[in-house]
């Protein structure tokens, strides 16, 4: 495992700036057969983690020939009381298209327990799209609590707390070119 040193702090790299590349590559390659017919495609970005792979999958898409594709972006949080899940989200910001009859990839950094997402499929299910798949950069079997179905996943990981490539902690460490595991400061 290598390490990533930036001012006084180093990580652990999990995944390194080409590991990423290459998986996105494959990923795009799959993606753009699954929706070369399609003339409908809305990809929706789920901010903030998303935005750095979703940019990055969407190029790659680009370069495989996948055009003609609407972008879309939506924040999400989970609410209720400090130290009890109220089970629910709160959407913060909506999408902007109109999704009914269209189909739709939803765009995430990371699948820990499964709740956000597995809201997230409802409400966008309320919407009438022709078809909902789901690609996420991350996701952490051993935390799973809500089923969902993750069409293009480009990594598993243990349960450990993942940092960089468009993930924080507290808000910081987005910028990272590389996932890492946080250890603390
Ligand atoms: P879930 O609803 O439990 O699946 O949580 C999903 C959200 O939790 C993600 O979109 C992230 O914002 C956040 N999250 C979960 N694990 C990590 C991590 O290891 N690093 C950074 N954010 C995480």
């Amino acid at each position: 495992m290598t390490s990533y040193q930036e001012a006084t702090i180093t990580f652990k790299t999990l995944f390194s700036e080409k590991m990423i590349e290459d998986r996105i590559d494959q990923l795009a390659d799959q993606i753009a057969k699954d929706y070369q017919s399609s003339d409908h495609l809305v990809i929706i970005c789920v901010l903030n983690g998303a935005f750095i792979f979703c940019s990055d999958l969407c190029r790659a898409l680009s370069r495989k020939g996948l055009n003609k594709i609407s972008m879309d972006f939506l924040s999400v949080s989970s609410y209720g009381d400090s130290t009890v899940s109220s089970g629910n989200i709160k959407v913060n910001l909506d999408i902007a298209n109109d999704i009914d009859g269209k189909d739709v990839l939803i765009v995430e950094d990371i699948v820990d327990t499964g709740l956000t997402m597995s809201k997230l499929f409802d409400t966008i299910h309320a919407k009438s799209p022709n078809s909902i798949k789901l690609a996420s950069l991350l996701y952490k079997p051993s935390r799973s609590e809500h089923k969902v179905k993750i069409d293009y996943l480009a990594f598993t990981i243990e349960d450990q707390f993942v940092i960089g490539y468009g993930l924080d902690y507290a808000g910081k460490y987005r910028e990272l070119p590389l996932v890492a595991i946080y250890d603390g400061e």
